[in-house]
């Protein structure tokens, strides 16, 4: 895809979207395989996506040998591994970081560049370093860099004081190895976390109370290889329901875990939406015309999911009323605002929290992604608007959404990816 999109919106999209298997499930996982030793960990439904690709690159530098044909990508891993990360691929991506456990807990030490990621907030992992700290192992920053080391971790108790989503995963890997009992308290309960412990649980490990607030880990030295399966993406599966309710379409999502999204389709709901559900789909019926104002807050799950709040302030742009959007997860998640104004979004930014006064239409503009889910609150707005509309930065966009662009254009979407500047 080039970097950037044009949409010719106003069309309703009518159709079927099958839902990709979720990045944010499949990076931990893959990063996991770094537990074993001469095994080999095959994860099936992981997306074609640039953040797997780097997760992939990053694996294979530290020592994997790793194939990803058809959505399926099997991790060997040997005996012996290097415990340095490189900076250029640690810097692309924030979950590069999701190594460190794994590294320190098999190899005794690890060095890691601090992690990049989009530019939603400072992004610390404060969190993940703490926890290892208190596993055992000795922790210094030097030139940017994290340089962590262990005589072997010891399982122990630790509070978490957010449960954060990346340091669950890095504590959970870490324990696995860690000599005794780990009880990590006030964790994340997201379905990435289920799915990282049961693909866990069929390496070998031992662990209790996934999807709860507090997990229990016996540490497991002897792992082998396996195959799991990855859990269908549910911010992509909101993200094509909410283009279905833009666009005044009807639209099925097919291949998705609804109760994953549950708070989503609970605001939709009250935003006089039409949901129907039928096993593993969930459809909406055109609704944008009597679209209500809603108001929401992100919360950690099972609350309403931070990484969906660029795509519903897009569509609750154009409802009838004021929605009161209050984004608690990161501090800076509100790069999509000045975009959506551009376009004629009639938004007030007041701290953490947006102001949304429902206007009648957007106008045609040229806009730009500055992170991923800024960018496709983006291309739903373009999906709503008479006209072109532009948007820069795609790049951030293929970070999370395999062939958005074929998805939409099978729905009836007018959309192209850099169609030329056939106006010279
Ligand atoms: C994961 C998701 C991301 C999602 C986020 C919150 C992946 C690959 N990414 O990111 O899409 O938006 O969960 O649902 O799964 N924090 C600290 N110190 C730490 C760790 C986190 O202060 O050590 C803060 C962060 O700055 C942020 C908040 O906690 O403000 C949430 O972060 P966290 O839950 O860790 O998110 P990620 O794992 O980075």
């Amino acid at each position: 895809m080039e970097d950037k999109l044009k949409i010719v919106g106003g069309t309703p999209l009518k159709g079927t979207i099958k839902t990709q298997g979720a990045k944010n499930a499949a990076l931990p996982v893959m990063a996991a395989s770094l537990l074993l030793k001469n095994a080999t960990l095959t994860l099936e439904n992981v997306p074609k996506l640039k953040d797997i690709t780097t997760m992939v690159d990053l694996l294979k530098v530290l020592g994997a040998d790793i194939s990803f044909h058809d959505h399926k990508v099997s991790i060997s891993v040997p005996d012996s591994i290097s415990w340095e990360t490189p900076a250029p691929l640690v810097q692309k991506m924030r979950a590069s970081s999701l190594v460190l456990g794994p590294l320190l807990a098999r190899e005794g030490r690890a060095v890691m560049p601090l992690p990049g990621g989009c530019s939603i907030g400072s992004r610390p992992i404060d969190l993940h370093l703490k926890g290892l700290a208190k596993m055992g192992a000795s922790i210094e920053l030097q030139h940017g860099a994290v340089h962590a080391s262990t005589k072997g971790l010891k399982g122990c108790r630790i509070y978490l004081d957010f449960p954060s989503v990346g340091a669950t995963e890095n504590l959970l890997m870490a324990a696995i190895l860690a000599e005794g009992e780990t009880v990590l308290e006030n964790v994340a309960r997201e379905p990435e976390i289920v799915n990282l412990a049961d693909s866990l649980r069929t390496m070998g490990a031992k662990i209790e109370g996934e999807g709860t607030g507090v997990l229990r880990i016996q540490g497991s030295p002897d792992l082998q290889g396996g195959n799991v399966r990855i859990i269908p993406d549910r911010i992509a599966a909101c993200t094509y329901i909410l283009a279905g309710v833009i666009s005044d379409g009807e639209v099925t999502v097919s291949d998705v875990i609804p109760q994953h999204f549950d708070s989503l389709l609970a605001k939709l709901e009250e935003a006089s939406v039409d949901v129907s559900f039928d096993g593993n789909s969930v459809s909406v019926g055109p609704s944008r015309k009597k679209l209500k104002a809603i108001s929401l807050k992100t919360l950690p799950y099972p609350g309403f999911p931070t990484d969906v709040q660029p795509q519903l302030m897009a569509v609750m742009s154009l409802a009838q009323g004021t929605s009161v959007i209050k984004e608690s997860i990161f501090e800076s998640r509100f790069l999509h605002v000045s975009e959506l104004k551009k376009m004629g979004a009639d938004v007030e930014l007041q701290g953490n929290t947006a102001i949304v006064k429902g206007v009648n239409h957007f106008n045609c503009s040229e806009v730009m992604a500055t992170d991923l889910r800024a960018g496709a609150a983006l291309i739903l707005a373009g999906l709503a608007t008479e006209g072109e509309t532009v948007v820069h930065g795609m790049g951030h966009v293929e970070r999370g959404y395999e062939n958005i662009e074929v998805n939409l254009s099978s729905v009836g979407a007018k959309i192209a990816s850099d169609i030329g500047d056939e106006d010279g």
